[in-house]
């Protein structure tokens, strides 16, 4: 098969190439083709041959599989174009915009793998990967949806700069740097005064010291509750989301309410997300924790205790793994039927990455 392989050096793609290459994907039979938006002509990596141009439609038109990290105005720009001239090879694209076309499936196989292989057997050719959020709150409790236990679902999420984009997270450090280099002559004194320190601390955030010109407002040292434009009635678009995304994916009849809120902290990149459920019978805790346990490879139960939580579901943790640890499972205070949960994931891995070059070695098998 020959894959195009377009945005493999942006953050999503860097992630990609060096998973692909873990995983000894370039060795299954695929040859790759490596496109440029701005380096045609030059050496690809994997002595590949050289670059060729990412809006070149005929060299596009040559490929079996297009797999694209280039971002939705590229998608926007090229996607419908090449449907129109004929062509009919599989895209394979990590950008939102082709999400919820009626054609586009949503890729996340150790969940919707049974969505994924009857659109192939129909003939479809678009295979999206999901937002990061749902992507991996399905990863993490894929077992209870998949048991047909969950009446509803809010998330509470602490999203990672990561999600934002490469620059952002440059600026977050950049934030934290700004805000301990106001105060750095003071922590050096075990004396001084921690309300005086505290008062500079916030100054500087409030200041146009701080570096904010990506995410227009203090990160560092705060937190964003609002993620994304807003779509209707004052919800934001990452918010939508968690309800159109989960449903798609799990191709459900009947769509089950997801709601919350979204918002960005200072983690890297590791979104967390505080999980109400809403079961839709009186399940005992055991067979709900063997239910989490058992549903993949990668989701990990984790003991609710102090010491186990701490050492295991934070992004520190967790950062630069596949493995989604969930925790903090216990039945809520309003009832038997109510399940709180807190999960963690990579939001590059299984939030991007990932489903991606999974969904392109379910083509070559
Ligand atoms: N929209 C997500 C975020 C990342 O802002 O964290 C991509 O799914």
């Amino acid at each position: 098969m020959k894959v195009g392989i377009v945005g493999w050096r942006g953050m999503v793609g860097s992630v990609l190439m060096q998973r692909m290459q873990e995983e000894g994907d370039f060795a299954t039979g695929i040859e790759p083709v490596f496109f440029s938006t701005s380096q045609a002509g030059q050496p690809a990596p994997m002595n590949a041959g050289t670059l060729k141009s990412a809006d070149d439609m005929a060299e596009l038109k040559k490929l079996d599989v297009i797999l694209t990290c280039q971002g939705g105005d590229y998608t926007k720009a090229v996607h419908p174009e090449l449907r129109r001239q004929g062509w009919n090879g599989y895209w394979i694209d990590a950008a939102s915009t082709l999400r919820m076309e009626p054609e586009a499936v949503i890729v996340l196989d150790p969940v919707n793998r049974n969505v994924i292989d009857s659109a192939l057997a129909k003939g479809q050719k678009d295979f999206i990967g999901g937002n990061c959020t749902v992507s991996l709150m399905l990863m993490g409790l894929g077992g209870l949806f998949r048991a047909g236990l969950v009446e509803w679902l809010t998330s509470m999420t602490y999203q990672a700069a990561s999600g934002a984009g490469a620059p952002n997270m440059r600026e977050l450090l950049a934030q934290k740097g700004a805000l301990h280099d106001s105060v750095a002559h003071l922590l050096k004194d075990p004396s001084s005064a921690i309300l005086e320190i505290d008062r500079k601390v916030t100054a500087t955030m409030r200041s146009d010291a701080l570096p904010k010109k990506e995410f227009g407002y203090p990160l560092a040292g705060s937190v964003l509750p609002w993620i994304d434009k807003e779509v209707e009635d004052g919800q934001s678009r990452e918010e939508w989301k968690g309800f159109a995304e989960t449903n798609k994916i799990l191709g459900t009849t009947a769509p089950i309410p997801v709601d919350g809120i979204c918002v960005r902290v200072g983690a890297m990149r590791c979104h967390s997300q505080a999980l109400t459920i809403k079961l839709n019978k009186d399940v005992p805790l055991a067979d709900i924790e063997q239910l989490i346990a058992n549903d993949n490879q990668w989701a990990k139960l984790v003991p609710n205790t102090k010491a186990d939580t701490l050492a295991q579901l934070t992004p520190a943790a967790v950062s630069g793994t596949l493995t989604v640890p969930v925790g903090r499972v216990r039945k809520m205070r309003m009832g038997p039927h109510y399940l709180q949960a807190f999960t963690c994931g990579d939001q590059l891995l299984w939030g991007a990455a990932e489903p991606l070059r999974r969904m392109l070695r379910i083509l070559v098998e």
